[in-house]
């Protein structure tokens, strides 16, 4: 029994000595499998409520024909325009004059293509179109009917997905995050295994939306003009750490297809890629270009936003209009990263961007995503020259040695309390664009309750070992704050008052960080934070 009991100490120590060599050759990938965003088709960019069976079928075909279904787009997405009101008997009725063999015989059609289909509610009473045409989309909301109907969608008709629009909830006065939440208390309930779904509330609604959905839409409706796609651009550089573990922002259906400049295309699908957003295309397949198939057929874009560590990426330059966003890509902190250079002025611009701030040193290799083509003619000796369009947007993959990251914006911090939604508008904090503040963002309006706390989720140190962290931060009072790293205090900053909001200083603490990720906090529960700018990590010589 001895002996047998040294032998499991020898071969633990074994293991353990084994798992940390392995730990040590990259700490930082621990990735386990993650749902991808959903690729697909959604009727309403192009058809609003003008939609059928002949149509929805017709365009399942295309995208057959297309070849998109060989280039990964598999969901054919019906959006509001289907229904006719709430019968008798309690359940919705389908417009017959539309879908005359019902909703299951398209999903099945649908399915028979070898694709997934994809149906549309809201969690109120009434769905969104009903401001356009009435009485088609009164009372066929989920609210009150969440099980019934969610059986109905998913275990009699078979639909892969839903989409939950929340126009009703609006009139209803319902709370966002309890009616999402018993709604996909209702999803699971159901039979159907692997049912995506997608929360439509038209903003960032909370951290809990991770909990609940796959995706969630981010913004107002997207339109067919540059505005909405520079809009939604900006709306979403700031919401990369809320991405993770098979959940995603949504940044609207595309409006590639429909005729918007190559340019604005390219932007437009470089962007969505990067940020990992469901790619549902909104166009008509019947009058689709030549030119947009092929950008939505682009493997080397679509590669980015289905990259298995799910992750969205992040502002790491952003200057003059030209917005520079980079991921790590298959691995963790591994030698193969993705950065999109989008132009958001209407003059042609251009940029370097040091290797570092992309996270490399020494020699890098560039792939141009656009050309299918080695460009090392962009690369000089330590930065990146990109030469951009007006709107338009350069996407690369680099490879090379890794260093770690020294500097992380406010931008790209999880902030506990987030939302976007008015009802939470006590004290929530949020991020605003200033020409102040390092890459033209800070967050404010932290502090002052528990749950308000600021955090960076990804602190990279290779060896592990002391650090210096440095804060940057503005503030008109007294306020103060705490460091936390990896769960345990590790600083505290009294009266840290700078004489005015935006009048920047900075504030260090030594702290202990391990050899991988590390979590850094900031955080004051009892009074108001001051705003923050950014942290850089560096190692203590
Ligand atoms: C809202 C959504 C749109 C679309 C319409 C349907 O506006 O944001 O994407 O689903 O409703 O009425």
């Amino acid at each position: 029994m001895k002996n047998f009991s040294r032998l499991c100490c020898a071969l633990l120590c074994a293991a353990s000595v084994l798992s940390a060599c392995a730990g040590q050759s990259n700490p930082f990938d621990n990735q386990e499998e993650v749902r991808l965003p959903i690729m697909g088709w959604s009727s309403w960019n192009t058809f609003l409520c003008d939609i059928s069976e002949d149509l929805i079928c017709g365009q399942a075909d295309a995208m057959v024909e297309t070849g998109l279904k060989d280039a990964g787009y598999s969901y054919i997405n019906i959006d509001d325009g289907y229904t006719d009101g709430r019968g008798e008997d309690g359940f919705i009725r389908i417009d017959t004059t539309k879908f005359p063999n019902g909703m299951k015989v398209v999903a099945d059609y649908i399915h028979s293509k070898g694709l997934k289909a994809g149906i549309y509610a809201d969690g109120g009473n009434n769905n969104c179109g009903t401001r356009d045409v009435r009485p088609y989309g009164l009372e066929v909301g989920l609210w009150r009917y969440e099980e019934q109907d969610t059986k109905m969608y998913f275990d009699d008709w078979n639909y892969d997905f839903i989409k939950i629009d929340f126009c009703g909830g609006l009139w209803r006065k319902l709370d966002v995050q309890e009616q999402y939440t018993k709604i996909a208390d209702a999803i699971h309930k159901c039979d159907k295994q692997d049912i995506r779904f997608n929360v439509c509330r038209w903003a960032f609604p909370g951290v809990w939306v991770r909990e609940v959905a796959d995706s969630w839409r981010t913004t107002n409706d997207i339109e067919l003009d540059w505005a909405s796609i520079k809009r939604i651009t900006l709306e979403n550089v700031y919401l990369s750490a809320y991405v993770g573990g098979g959940h995603y922002n949504d940044l609207d259906m595309l409006e590639i297809g429909r005729e918007l400049p190559e340019d604005e295309e390219r932007t437009h699908m470089a962007v969505w890629c990067i940020m990992s957003s469901p790619i549902i295309i909104g166009c008509d397949f019947r009058t689709i270009p030549e030119r947009s198939i092929e950008l939505l057929k682009n493997q080397d874009l679509l590669a980015m936003d289905q990259d298995r560590l799910g992750i969205s990426g992040a502002p790491v330059a952003f200057a003059d209009s030209v917005l520079v966003l980079a991921k790590d890509m298959e691995t963790f902190h591994g030698p193969k990263r993705a950065v999109v250079v989008t132009n958001l002025s209407g003059e042609e611009a251009s940029i370097d961007v040091p290797l570092a701030d992309l996270g490399f040193r020494g020699k890098v290799a560039v792939y141009d995503c656009f050309q299918h083509a080695d460009r090392q003619d962009i690369c000089l000796s330590d930065h990146i020259t990109v030469k951009v369009a007006a709107h338009g947007s350069e996407a690369f993959y680099l490879t090379g040695k890794r260093i770690d990251k020294t500097s992380y914006q406010a931008e790209e911090a999880f902030l506990n309390a987030y939302s976007e939604l008015e009802e939470h508008a006590d004290r929530t904090p949020h991020v605003y664009f200033s020409t102040s503040a390092d890459l033209g963002m800070y967050a404010c309006g932290l502090g002052g309750r528990e749950d308000n706390w600021m955090e960076w989720q990804k602190v990279e140190s290779s060896k592990g070992g002391r650090y210096v962290v440095t804060v940057r931060y503005a503030c008109a009072d007294e306020s103060g704050m705490k460091m936390s790293v990896n769960g345990a205090e590790a600083a505290s900053f009294d009266n840290l008052n700078t004489g005015a909001e935006l009048e920047w200083a900075e504030t260090s603490a030594v702290v202990e960080l391990n050899a991988g990720y590390n979590t850094i906090r900031l955080e004051n529960a009892d009074a108001a934070m001051p705003a923050i700018d950014r942290i850089t990590v560096k190692e203590y010589r």
